[in-house]
């Protein structure tokens, strides 16, 4: 894993986002990991922004979303489908038909992690996923525990990471409790990971994961070292509690 530290999350946005530019110009038909929370939104800004003033064009781009809530509308607000709607694909030109995000609203959900594992893995895989990363070291919605050989599957959400998404919602009470997510080998069959990470909440899941060099299940952002194609792009308040003597990655 390489380790980029930045300033803040200002230019943490502007390098990931110069990185996605840099791929969809080189490659107009990239398939794109895209994830929710609140860290991607400074990127998406600046994706948006770049699509204004110089026009990159995600016409022939694919999307593939890391995660959904179970039960959740597409039409509802706290959806990552409205999410991304509102955060970024109803300001670019991505075709509706290259947008892909589990269905939180499947009658039948194994079939629907089934049929979401078929969709990514046809033809070739994600050039760049982008990943946050939860306080708890969840990736996607892979909470500790998960089994780094899972493909997409229907996860229980920690408590710790209901509270920590409560923000985005009334009460911690409508929070869902259940997700459908990518499992952990289905993120690491992209070809380029890109970690952001951005403030001092995740300062403590910053040094468990880089001041070791364990892979454990109950760190599933510890997978991440097995893959040969890994930036963080962390901020120094992220990396207030790693010194660069300690780094491990
Ligand atoms: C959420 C999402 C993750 C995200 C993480 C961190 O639960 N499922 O994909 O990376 O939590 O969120 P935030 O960026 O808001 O800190």
């Amino acid at each position: 894993m390489k380790v980029l530290e930045v300033k803040d999350y200002h230019e943490m946005s502007s390098i990931a986002a110069r990185i996605i530019i840099g791929k969809v110009q080189s490659k107009p038909d990239a398939k794109l990991g895209l994830a929710t929370g609140g860290t991607p939104i400074g990127l998406y800004k600046e994706l948006i922004q770049d699509y204004r003033s110089n026009g990159t064009s995600y016409e022939s781009v694919c999307t593939y979303n890391l995660d959904e809530y179970v039960g959740m509308d597409p039409e509802d607000p706290n959806s990552y489908r409205y999410f991304m709607e509102e955060n970024l694909f109803a300001h670019i030109n991505v075709p509706e038909s290259q947008i892909h995000i589990p269905d939180g609203t499947a009658v039948e959900l194994e079939a629907e992690c089934e049929r979401y594992d078929l969709e990514l893995n046809r033809g070739e895989g994600v050039d760049i996923q982008i990943l946050g990363i939860g306080s708890n070291g969840h990736i996607g919605f892979n909470e500790p525990g998960t089994s780094f050989s899972s493909h997409t599957h229907i996860v229980k959400l920690a408590e710790t990471t209901r509270k920590a998404n409560a923000r985005f919602f009334r009460r911690l009470e409508d929070v869902p409790t259940q997700a459908i997510t990518m499992g952990i080998a289905s993120i690491l069959k992209a070809k380029q990971i890109l970690l952001l990470v951005s403030g001092i909440n995740k300062a403590e899941v910053m040094k468990q994961l880089l001041t070791t060099d364990e892979v454990d299940e109950q760190l599933p952002a510890s997978a991440l070292k097995n893959h040969p194609n890994v930036t963080i792009l962390a901020d120094e308040e992220a990396l207030s509690l790693v010194k660069n003597a300690d780094l491990k990655t």
